[in-house]
């Protein structure tokens, strides 16, 4: 077996070092990219006659027909070439003869991998950023539909004041917002190429780094080429804001479960968002929010295994960092997975606005509404909240809401009660007067929805 690095080698790999040490298993996810990296590497040593122009278009055309040939799924790659690099680089040289072997010219597979991963993360990044867009489109649709939609808001899931649906809802929304931003701002990071860094130091030939990078769409390229090789920041910060962006879907999720049960019974999920039981006939069960919930711990695993690669290695590259890899793709695939599963899950739930109006008609939440009521009426707030505190207890004793007790009892408390109490309790009137910016009142939640579309585009 003949390695394109064998010559200063006199004994063949160990076998198992060679599957151990090997990443084609997983890194033949970066075959487009590793082409695309080439082409615009061989186009610069063409250009900057660095080799000849008709050796630079023999690379180029061998690379184009090896890319024909990996997405009609024609090329089986070999453990024996270790990655992706050598692989290609490999078939090359069989499709066009020696002269594939000029394609490695001024060029290592130390700035290659990392050019690939860039490009790779670019590319991954501009369509989880669209994913995203598609979670809050969904979440907009299902709160304009529900904006007088009453639900128990809560704290210490203890019920604390009645909200409307659309915008508990539409917290998320906001969420999700941020979470796009910091995609987005993620890609100027990824933007810079390290291509031309060669092994860590720089190369003897006369290469143009800034044409390869402009040939790949990158803004940039990195001005140390020991940084170039070795940073793996982008991955890192991609892996983080693809945990938060699993937290947000976590909690949502866990809401999801938590309202869809026989407990709560606020929303549905729909029959193709749910699996039955394989021996109680009667279960309908969220097995896609608990399953998103639960997929958030391997994104949390994979940021923690890529910090705990980089935190000892010293400058430049090291094999370490072919450990970058297989965290990177899961992420990627399961972050993407859990968006496109999510904002279908959230567009097709029913949304049961009685059972949630009953819910809010058969609790204490309206409670602040009264203190406050006394508060405008000349009480002190301390001693209001002191007040409605005993009220509490008393209703509680005799098995009734506040809304259930009759002026006379009111007045018993304070004398400062009148019949407009009544109005100033119903969750509707609760929900309306927050009019604060921001607030739950459906005014508040309009211009927020408003908002929020603007900022969907
Ligand atoms: N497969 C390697 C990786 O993923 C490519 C770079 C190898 N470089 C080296 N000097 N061995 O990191």
């Amino acid at each position: 077996m003949s390695k394109l690095w064998g010559g200063r080698f006199t004994k063949e790999t160990n076998k198992l070092v060679e599957e151990f040490t090997a990443s084609i298993s997983f890194d033949q996810r970066l075959a487009l990219e590793d082409i695309e990296g080439s082409l615009a590497h061989v186009q610069m040593l063409g250009e900057c006659k660095i080799i000849p122009l008709e050796d630079a278009e023999k690379i180029k055309l061998g690379l184009l027909q090896i890319r024909e040939k990996i997405t009609s799924g024609e090329i089986k790659f070999a453990v024996e070439h270790e990655d992706i690099h050598m692989n290609i680089e490999k078939l090359l040289i069989d499709e066009i003869g020696p002269v594939g072997g000029k394609l490695h010219t001024g060029r290592s597979r130390n700035d290659q991998v990392a050019t690939d991963m860039h490009l790779y993360l670019k590319g991954k990044t501009l369509e989880l950023i669209e994913h995203v867009k598609a979670v809050q489109a969904a979440l907009l649709t299902q709160a304009k539909d529900n904006i007088e939609t009453l639900i128990p808001g809560y704290t210490h899931l203890q019920r604390a004041q009645p909200v409307s649906f659309a915008h508990h809802l539409m917290a998320y929304f906001w969420m999700f917002e941020r979470d796009k931003d910091r995609l987005q701002d993620s890609l100027k990071r990824i933007d810079w190429s390290p291509l031309g860094a060669g092994a860590l130091a720089g190369t003897t030939f006369p290469i143009d780094r800034h044409r390869s990078a402009e040939i790949l769409g990158f803004s940039t390229v990195y001005p140390n080429s020991m940084d170039a090789v070795s940073d793996r920041d982008f991955i890192v910060e991609f892996l983080s804001i693809a945990s938060l962006i699993m937290t947000h879907i976590s909690r949502l999720s866990e809401e999801m479960v938590i309202w869809s049960s026989q407990e709560f019974q606020f929303i549905e999920l729909d029959d193709s968002f749910c699996t039955g039981s394989s021996i109680m006939p009667q279960k309908k069960n969220p097995d896609v929010p608990e399953l998103l919930r639960a997929k958030t711990g391997r994104v949390y695993g994979n940021l923690i295994g890529l910090l705990t690669v980089l935190k000892g290695l010293p400058l430049a590259y090291n094999k370490d960092m072919q450990e970058d890899k297989e965290g990177m793709f899961d992420t990627v695939e399961t972050l993407d997975g859990s968006l496109q599963l999510l904002a279908p899950m959230i567009e097709t739930m029913t949304v049961n606005k009685n059972q949630m109006k009953q819910a809010v008609n058969q609790d204490f939440s309206n409670a602040t509404d009264i203190a406050d009521y006394l508060v405008t009426k000349g009480m002190a707030f301390r001693d209001a909240h002191e007040v409605i505190g005993k009220m509490v207890l008393y209703a509680i004793q005799h098995q009734k809401f506040l809304l259930d007790l009759q002026l006379a009892e009111f007045k018993e408390f304070s004398p400062l009660f009148e019949e407009d109490i009544y109005e100033v309790l119903a969750p509707e009137h609760v929900v309306a007067v927050r009019q604060s910016y921001g607030g739950t009142s459906p005014v508040q939640v309009k211009k927020q929805i408003e908002l929020a579309e603007e900022k969907l585009g």
